[in-house]
C-alpha cells in the first residue's frame, strides 16, 4: 500500500529507525526544551541530530523536519504501526505522529483537519505529504471494497500528478511545478469515503523552455522514453533527444530517476484512478502534440516574416490534431487584427508575424494544451474521487510549491513566493498572532512576544487600493493590452508608486520583494504577458476547429471573438485561488510541518548551517519556540472539554452516562480536579479551559480510553465473584444439607406433632429439650436380630413390614371384679397397624405375645387430657364385642399421636378434654377423668382417675436444637468488589445503597436543565431514605416501611400510661466497624433503635443521636420492655375453659356408633382427611425407607406456615398465619409419597414460634435428652417404680406380720409381684 519513494535522488537503505530507538538520541526532541533559545541554538540542535540521522524535531505541536536526501527505512510498515494510536509524546518525532494526531484528533474532536506543509523547494514538502497519506490509508479503517478503491486511488494521484505537475530543477529533482491541496473526506467511522484536489497555478512556462540542466515535465521524458509501439507509431513518439522541448535544456536524464519505471507507474496510476484506454489515449495525443509543435521551426522568408521550415512536421501535427494544415500554419504565421475606431469595430486585417512572433504563438499554443490537460486530469481525478455517500469530516494536506529564488525571477516566483508569504501568514496568525490574543482575550496571564508579521509582504503584492504587484500588473495590462512591451515598460511605472514600502525596491527593469524567506529579484520583462494570461482569439478558432473532441474539451470557453470584458488574470486566479485556501485552512485545526533543506547540493551529509540558519530565521522557529514555552499546549471550549471528558469524574457521570447539570464551566474544573491534574497545569480562559503541557492532556486522553476498558473489567470481575459467590453458596447449603438430612426429618416430625398439640396440651419439661427427635423405633423392631426381632416374630410381621413406632406402654388391664390396672405392654405401630404385645417370664426366659392387633383404619379419634399426663384412649371402631377401646399410658404420645395422623392421613381425630367415655368390652363403658392436682408429685391413676400436677404451658415451644457459636460468616468470595465479611455486607458496598445518602447530602444545586427528569427520578427514589418522617424519630417513623396507614389515634386514657418505646429496639451480638462514612460502629451487646429496615441487609439505625447504616445480620431484636406483665401468660397457665360444648356433644354429628360412645367433654376435632391423600401416601411416608432424606408434604406446609409466619412477624403484624394447604409446592422428586397431612384443627391457631434468636440471653438449662443409646426415660421410671414397689411390698409384709397374716400369704404375693415382666 505504501507508494514508493519515486524519485529519491540517493536510495540507499538503511535500518535508521531501528537504529535510533536503540542509539541515544542526539539534542532534544522537542526544542521548547532548549535551554537558551536562539537561532543559533536551534541550528545546533538540528544539525547533532541531522548528523545523527534524526530528521525530525517537534517545536510543541509543529514538526521540523529536515530532507535527509535518503531513504532511512523510517517509513515502513513496521515502523507506521508503533504510531497507530499513539500520542506523539510517546513515540520519537515523525511525520506519522502528526498524521496519527491529526486523523485522532478528528475523529475524536469532530473536526476538520489540516496539515500544512511548507518550505523551500526541494526541502521534503511532497515526501512529508505522500507520508501522510500512506499513513492515513494504512490506519484508517473500512475493508469495504469502496473505502479500499479510495485510497487506492488517493495514493494513486501521487505518482499521476508528480508525472504531470513535477519537473527537475536545481534545487529539487522532483520539483512540485504547482500547488496541490488534496482534501481527503471521511465518514463518521473515520472512513475515507473520497477526496478533492485543487489545484494551484502550474508552472506551463517550463513547457517550452528550462533553463540549463533543468528539464521539462517528468511525463514527456516517460513518454518519449517508453511509449508503447502504438503511440509511437499513431504519435511519432521517439527519444526525448529527438524533440526540443526535452532536449533543449540538456539533461534527458536525473539520477535516481528512472523515467520508463515512472511511466508504467503513471500508467498504472491512470488505471487505479479509472481513465479509460481512450482518455489515456487522448492524454498522449496531447503530449504528441506539444512535443511536435515544439519542434517547429521557422525561417524568415524574403518579406522578413515567418515561414515554417518543415511542412511534413506540420502536416504530422496538423493529422494528431486533426485540425486543417493550412488552418495550422496561419495560425501560427499570422496575426488576425481588428482595427478599432471610437469603440467600434473597425476592419479586419491580417497581419504576417515576424519568427519571434510566431515562435511565441507556438509556444503559447503549447503551453495552453499542456495547462488545460493537467487541469482536466486533475478534474477527472476529482471526478473518480468523487465520495460515496455523505463525508463527516476532512483532512487536508496542502503540499505546495515551495519558496524559490533563482537568478532570474519571473512572474511564476512571484506567485510561488506569494502563495507561500500567505502560508507563513497562516502559520504566525494562528501561532503567534491568534494565540497570543487568544491569551489576552480569555484573560490569562500573558507577557506578549514580539515576532516578524509579514502581512505587510502579502498586502505589498495583493492589495487593491493602494495598488499592490497584482494590481498594478493588471492595470499595465489594461492600459498597453496590444503591445507587451509598453505594458512591461507601463508596469514599471507603476511599480515605482510602491516603494514607499520597505519591504519594496524599484531597480528600473526589475524590482525587488523583501520576502520572509528572503529578497528576490524579479525580472519585469514579459511578466504582464504571464499575467494576462490570454490565447490569442487565432489559436482559440484553431482548436474550435479541431475535429478532436478531447482538444475541444479541453478548451471549453466558446470563443467569443466580440467579448470586450477582460477576462482574469493569472495574478487574479492566483490571488483568489489563496484567499480561498487561507479561507479553507483557518476553519480546520492546523497541524504545520516545516521542512528544511539542509544543503543545495541534495547531499545525505552536508549540513550547510549558514543555509539552515537562515531558513531557521525566516520560518520563524525561535518565536516559535518562545510562544510555545509560555503558551499553553492545548485549549479547548468548555462545552468541548466536557463532551470529550465528562467520563473521567464520578460528579459528571454515571455508569457512562452523562449527568453533569452544573454549567461547563464549573464541570471541567470538576474534572480536572477529580483527576488530580496540577492546578498550575491548566487555566481557566473565560470561554476556553488551556491545558499547560501536551503529556497532561494526553493523559486525559488515556483516562478516558480506558474507561470503558475498566468497565469492562468491573464487570467481568463483578460476574466472576458473583459466579464463586453462587458456587460458594451452593457447597455451603450442599453441606449443610448432607450433615442435617437425616436428622431434619426426625426434627420436623417432632414439630409437627407439637403443632398438632399446640396450645391445647400442658407440656413435659423433658420434652421440651432441643434435640430431642421423633425417631420412632425405640425398641429396634426395624432392627434384625435381638429384642426387635423378638418383637417382631410375636406379632407376625416380615421384615418388610416397616415398624414407625415401637416402645413401651402402661395398658390398662381391667380386671375381673377389681378396678382397671396399668400393665407394661409393648406397642408396635405399622403402617397398617397397631399391635399390643404382653411379655412374660416363663422360668427365665422371656416371652412374648401378640395381645391385640388393630387396623389402622378401626382407629377413629384419640382421646387425650389438657394436663401434662401420658394417658390416652383409642376409639376403636371393632365389631368384636370382646374388644372395647384401649386405654393406655405411653410416655411419647405426642409422637405415637403424630405418626397416627401421619399414617392415617391425618383422618384420626384428636380429641383433648378433662374425661372421656370410652369402651370396654360387651358393650359397657368407662370413663377416665383427670383432674390436676399441684401436691402431686407425678401423675397417678387410680380407679379411671388420672391425678397430674402442673406442667410447662400448652403453648411452650420446643427448644430448637441447640445453637452453635456463631461465628461472624466466612468471606464468601475475595475481590474488591465484595467487601469482606460475607454477603450481606458485600451487597451493601454497592453504588446503590451508597447512593441515596449521598445524593441526600448534597448541597442543593441549580435546577438541572438537561437532565431534569433523571434527577426528579432519583429524587423521588431518595426521599424515603432521608425524610423528616424518618429522620426525626416520630413513632410513625418507626413503622416498617410496608405499612400503609398510620396507626389510629390513641383513645383517651384516665391516667397517663407508662411511655413505651415504639420503636424497634435492636441489640448487636457482635462488634461493627464501620469503614465508610455514613455507618455507624457499635460493640456487641449495644442496643440501637432501628429506623428504616433496608431490604439489601442494611438498616438504617440511630445510635447515641447518630444516625447511620448498620448491617442487620450483627443484630437480634431486644425484647422492648413491658412495662405491665403479659397477660396472655397466666391465661395460658389456667385449666382448660369450661366444657362447653360438652351441652352440645359435636360428637352426636358422627354417624358411627362407636364414635357416638364418646362424651366429648371438650374441643373434638377431627381433622378432616387430606385430599390429596392416597394409598402410596399412607405408605411411603415418613421414616419409611423410601423417605429418608425426602420431604414429605406435611413439612412443606409447615415449611409455608413458618414462613409466613417470619415475614409477618418482619413486616410488624403478628397475626396467626393460616394453615398451609396441603397441596404444597414442594418438588415431586423430593416427595416420594408421604400424604400432605390435613391442615391442623383451626383451635388455637397459633402463630408458629419465629426462631430463637442467636445468644440472646441466658440460655434455658438443657434437661438431659433421652436418647436410645442409654436408659430411656421409661426405662428409668419403671426401675423407679420397682422400687417404690419392693418398698410397699416390704411395707406391707410388714404390716401383714404385724397383723397376723401369714407369711406365705406374703409370700406368694411377692411372687405375683415379681412375675410382672419388669425388664
Ligand atoms: N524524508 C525524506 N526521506 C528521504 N528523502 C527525502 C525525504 N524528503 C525529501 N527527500 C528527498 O528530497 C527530494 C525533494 O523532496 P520533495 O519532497 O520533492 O521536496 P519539495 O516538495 O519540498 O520541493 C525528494 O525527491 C527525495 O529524494
Ligand atoms: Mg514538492
Amino acid at each position: 500500500m505504501a507508494p514508493k519513494s519515486k524519485k529519491s535522488n540517493a536510495p540507499q537503505k538503511a535500518n535508521f529507525f531501528q537504529e535510533s530507538i536503540k542509539k541515544k538520541s542526539a539534542g532534544v526532541s522537542d526544542m521548547t526544551l532548549l535551554t537558551k533559545v536562539n537561532n543559533e541554538n536551534i541550528n545546533d540542535n538540528l544539525k547533532k541530530r541531522f548528523e545523527n540521522q534524526e530528521i525530525y524535531t517537534y517545536i510543541g505541536h509543529v514538526l521540523i523536519s529536515v530532507n535527509p536526501f535518503r531513504d532511512l527505512g523510517i517509513y515502513t510498515d513496521e515502523v507506521l504501526k508503533t504510531y497507530q494510536g499513539k500520542n506523539r509524546l510517546e513515540v520519537p518525532p515523525h511525520v506519522f505522529a502528526i498524521a496519527e494526531s491529526s486523523y485522532y484528533t478528528m475523529n475524536a474532536y469532530k473536526e476538520n483537519q489540516c496539515i500544512i506543509i511548507s518550505g523551500e523547494s526541494g526541502a521534503g514538502k511532497t515526501e512529508a505529504a505522500k507520508r501522510i497519506m500512506q499513513y492515513i490509508a494504512t490506519v484508517s479503517g473500512g475493508e469495504s471494497s469502496q473505502i479500499k478503491e479510495i485510497k487506492d486511488m488517493v495514493l494513486a494521484t501521487n505518482p499521476l500528478l508528480e508525472s504531470f505537475g513535477c519537473a527537475k530543477t536545481l534545487k529539487n529533482n522532483n520539483s512540485s511545478r504547482h500547488g496541490k491541496y488534496l482534501e481527503i473526506q471521511f465518514n463518521s467511522q473515520g472512513e475515507p469515503v473520497g477526496a478533492v484536489i485543487t489545484n494551484y497555478l502550474l508552472e506551463k512556462n517550463r513547457v517550452v523552455g528550462q533553463i540549463e540542466n533543468e528539464r521539462n515535465f517528468h511525463i514527456f521524458y516517460q513518454y518519449c522514453k517508453a511509449a508503447t509501439s502504438t503511440y509511437q507509431e499513431q504519435f511519432g513518439m521517439t527519444g526525448p533527444e529527438s524533440f526540443l522541448l526535452t532536449n533543449r535544456s540538456g539533461c534527458l536524464s536525473v539520477d535516481g530517476i528512472d523515467d520508463v519505471h515512472d511511466f508504467n507507474e503513471t500508467l498504472e496510476a491512470m488505471r487505479v484512478i479509472g481513465l479509460t484506454q481512450q482518455e489515456q489515449d487522448e492524454i498522449f495525443r496531447m503530449l504528441a502534440i506539444i512535443l511536435w509543435l515544439g519542434n517547429v521551426q521557422f525561417v524568415e522568408n524574403d518579406g522578413g516574416y515567418a515561414q515554417i521550415s518543415d511542412n511534413e512536421v506540420i502536416a504530422f501535427i496538423a493529422y494528431i490534431m486533426e485540425v486543417d494544415a493550412d488552418t495550422l500554419i496561419r495560425t501560427l504565421t499570422i496575426r488576425v487584427v481588428e482595427t478599432q475606431r471610437g469603440g467600434r469595430r473597425g476592419s479586419i486585417f491580417e497581419s504576417p508575424l515576424n519568427t519571434v512572433q510566431a515562435a511565441a504563438v507556438r509556444d503559447a499554443l503549447c503551453k495552453g494544451i499542456y495547462n488545460n490537460l493537467f487541469e482536466w486530469i486533475v478534474s477527472r481525478v476529482n471526478v473518480s474521487l468523487r465520495q460515496r455517500g455523505a463525508h463527516a469530516y476532512t483532512i487536508g494536506v496542502l503540499d505546495i510549491y515551495g519558496f524559490e529564488i533563482f537568478e532570474e525571477n519571473s512572474f511564476e516566483q512571484l506567485c510561488i513566493n506569494y502563495v507561500n508569504e500567505k502560508l507563513q501568514q497562516i502559520f504566525i496568525e494562528l501561532t503567534l498572532k491568534t494565540e497570543q490574543e487568544e491569551y489576552v482575550r480569555e484573560r490569562i496571564q500573558w507577557t506578549p512576544i514580539d515576532f516578524f508579521n509579514n502581512k505587510i509582504v502579502c498586502d505589498l503584492i495583493e492589495e487593491k487600493r493602494p495598488p499592490g504587484i497584482f494590481a498594478a500588473m493588471n492595470d499595465a495590462c489594461a492600459t498597453a493590452h496590444a503591445d507587451s512591451n509598453a505594458a512591461d515598460n507601463s508596469l514599471v511605472q507603476r511599480l515605482n508608486g510602491l516603494s514607499s514600502n520597505p519591504h519594496f525596491e524599484s531597480r528600473g527593469a526589475s524590482f525587488l520583494v523583501k520576502h520572509y524567506a528572503g529578497d528576490v529579484m524579479y525580472q519585469i520583462s514579459g511578466m504582464t504577458d504571464k499575467n494576462k494570461d490570454l490565447l490569442s482569439k487565432d489559436i482559440l478558432l484553431l482548436i474550435a476547429s479541431s475535429n478532436n473532441q478531447f482538444l475541444s474539451t479541453l478548451f471549453p470557453e466558446p470563443v467569443d471573438t466580440d467579448n470586450k470584458k477582460r477576462p482574469p488574470t493569472a495574478g487574479d486566479k492566483i490571488k483568489s485561488s489563496a484567499g480561498l485556501l487561507v479561507q479553507n485552512l483557518m476553519q480546520c485545526t492546523p497541524s504545520y510541518i516545516r521542512t528544511i533543506k539542509p544543503n543545495q547540493n541534495k547531499s545525505p551529509s552536508e549540513f550547510d548551517t549558514k543555509m539552515v540558519l537562515h531558513q531557521v530565521k525566516y520560518l520563524g522557529l525561535c518565536e516559535n519556540i518562545r510562544v510555545r514555552r509560555a503558551g499553553f499546549a492545548s485549549r479547548q471550549t468548555y462545552e468541548k472539554f466536557l463532551e470529550r471528558f465528562y467520563l473521567l469524574s464520578p460528579k459528571t457521570s454515571y455508569a457512562g452516562e452523562y449527568t453533569w447539570q452544573g454549567d461547563p464551566k464549573s464541570g471541567v474544573e470538576r474534572i480536572l480536579k477529580d483527576t488530580s491534574i496540577a492546578p498550575e497545569e491548566w487555566q481557566m480562559g473565560t470561554t476556553k479551559v488551556f491545558i499547560r503541557h501536551p503529556e497532561t492532556l494526553f493523559s486525559l486522553e488515556h483516562l478516558r480510553d480506558r474507561y470503558w476498558h475498566n468497565m469492562a473489567i468491573r464487570i467481568q470481575r463483578a460476574w466472576r465473584n458473583y459466579m464463586k459467590y453462587r458456587n460458594e453458596c451452593a457447597i455451603r447449603i450442599q453441606r449443610c444439607w448432607r450433615k442435617n438430612k437425616d436428622q431434619i426429618g426426625w426434627l420436623q416430625l417432632r414439630e409437627y406433632g407439637h403443632q398438632v398439640l399446640a396450645g391445647r396440651k400442658e407440656r413435659r419439661r423433658f420434652s421440651l429439650v432441643s434435640m430431642r427427635r421423633f425417631l420412632g423405633d425405640y425398641l429396634g423392631v426395624n432392627n434384625k436380630g435381638g429384642q426387635g426381632q423378638l418383637i417382631k416374630s410375636a406379632i407376625g410381621i416380615n421384615d418388610q413390614d416397616f415398624c414407625v413406632f415401637s416402645g413401651r406402654v402402661q395398658l390398662l388391664v381391667a380386671r375381673p371384679m377389681r378396678s382397671s390396672k396399668p400393665s407394661p405392654r409393648t406397642l408396635v405401630l405399622t403402617s397398617s397397624h397397631m399391635y399390643l404385645v404382653v411379655s412374660t417370664l416363663v422360668g427365665k426366659v422371656l416371652q412374648m405375645k401378640l395381645e391385640r392387633s388393630v387396623m389402622l383404619n378401626a382407629i377413629k379419634a384419640v382421646s387425650i387430657s389438657n394436663l401434662r399426663d401420658d394417658w390416652m384412649i383409642f376409639s376403636i371402631d371393632t365389631m368384636n364385642p370382646e374388644e372395647g377401646d384401649i386405654v393406655l399410658e405411653c410416655d411419647f404420645k405426642t409422637e405415637l399421636i403424630a405418626h397416627l395422623l401421619q399414617r392415617s392421613g391425618g383422618r384420626i381425630g384428636v380429641n383433648i378434654g378433662p374425661q372421656f367415655e370410652f369402651a370396654k368390652k360387651k358393650g359397657k363403658t368407662g370413663t377416665v377423668k383427670w383432674v390436676k392436682d399441684e401436691r402431686a408429685k407425678t401423675e397417678t391413676y387410680k380407679s379411671h382417675v388420672v391425678t397430674a400436677p402442673s406442667g410447662e404451658p400448652a403453648d411452650s415451644p420446643s427448644w430448637p436444637p441447640c445453637e452453635k457459636i456463631r461465628k461472624p460468616p466466612r468471606p464468601i468470595t475475595s475481590g474488591k468488589l465484595i467487601r469482606k465479611g460475607g454477603p450481606a455486607k458485600a451487597n451493601n458496598s454497592s453504588q446503590g445503597s451508597r447512593r441515596p445518602p449521598a445524593a441526600a447530602n448534597s448541597t442543593p444545586r441549580a435546577v438541572p436543565v438537561v437532565n431534569s427528569a433523571v434527577a426528579n427520578q432519583r429524587a423521588s427514589v431518595q426521599a424515603p431514605v432521608r425524610s423528616p418522617t424518618v429522620s426525626n424519630g416520630s413513632s410513625a417513623s418507626s413503622a416498617p416501611v410496608k405499612r400503609q396507614a398510620p396507626p389510629p389515634p390513641p383513645a383517651p386514657v384516665a391516667e397517663p400510661a407508662p411511655v413505651v418505646p415504639s420503636k424497634p429496639m435492636y441489640k448487636a451480638i457482635y462488634n461493627f466497624v464501620s469503614e465508610d462514612d455514613g455507618e455507624v460502629s457499635f460493640v456487641k451487646d449495644d442496643l440501637m433503635e432501628i429506623v428504616q429496615k433496608d431490604e439489601n441487609g442494611w438498616w438504617l439505625a440511630k445510635k447515641d443521636g447518630k444516625e447511620g447504616w448498620v448491617p442487620s445480620n450483627y443484630l437480634v431484636e431486644a425484647p422492648a420492655p413491658k412495662p405491665t406483665p403479659p397477660p396472655s401468660l397466666p391465661a395460658k397457665r389456667q385449666p382448660p375453659p369450661p366444657p362447653a360444648a360438652a351441652a352440645t356433644p359435636t360428637a352426636s354429628a358422627n354417624s358411627s356408633p362407636a364414635a357416638a360412645r364418646h362424651t366429648v367433654a371438650a374441643t373434638t376435632e377431627r381433622a378432616p382427611v387430606a385430599a390429596t391423600t392416597n394409598t402410596n401416601a399412607l405408605h411411603g411416608g415418613f421414616g419409611g425407607p423410601g423417605n429418608i432424606g425426602g420431604v414429605p408434604g406435611w413439612k412443606v406446609a409447615l415449611e409455608a406456615k413458618k414462613a409466613a409466619a417470619a415475614a409477618a412477624a418482619g413486616g410488624g403484624a403478628h397475626s396467626a398465619p393460616a394453615p398451609a394447604p396441603s397441596t404444597s409446592p414442594t418438588p415431586a422428586a423430593r416427595r416420594p409419597g408421604p400424604p400432605a397431612v390435613a391442615p391442623k384443627p383451626s383451635v388455637g391457631a397459633k402463630p408458629v414460634v419465629p426462631p430463637r434468636a442467636p445468644v440472646a440471653g441466658p440460655k434455658p438449662t438443657v434437661a438431659a435428652r433421652p436418647t436410645t443409646g442409654g436408659k430411656s426415660l421409661q426405662e428409668i421410671v419403671s426401675w423407679f417404680t420397682l422400687l417404690v414397689l419392693l418398698l410397699l411390698i416390704f411395707c406391707c409384709c410388714a404390716v401383714a406380720m404385724s397383723m397376723r397374716i401369714g407369711l406365705l400369704g406374703v409370700m406368694r404375693s411377692l411372687i405375683i409381684r415379681r412375675r410382672h415382666p419388669l425388664f
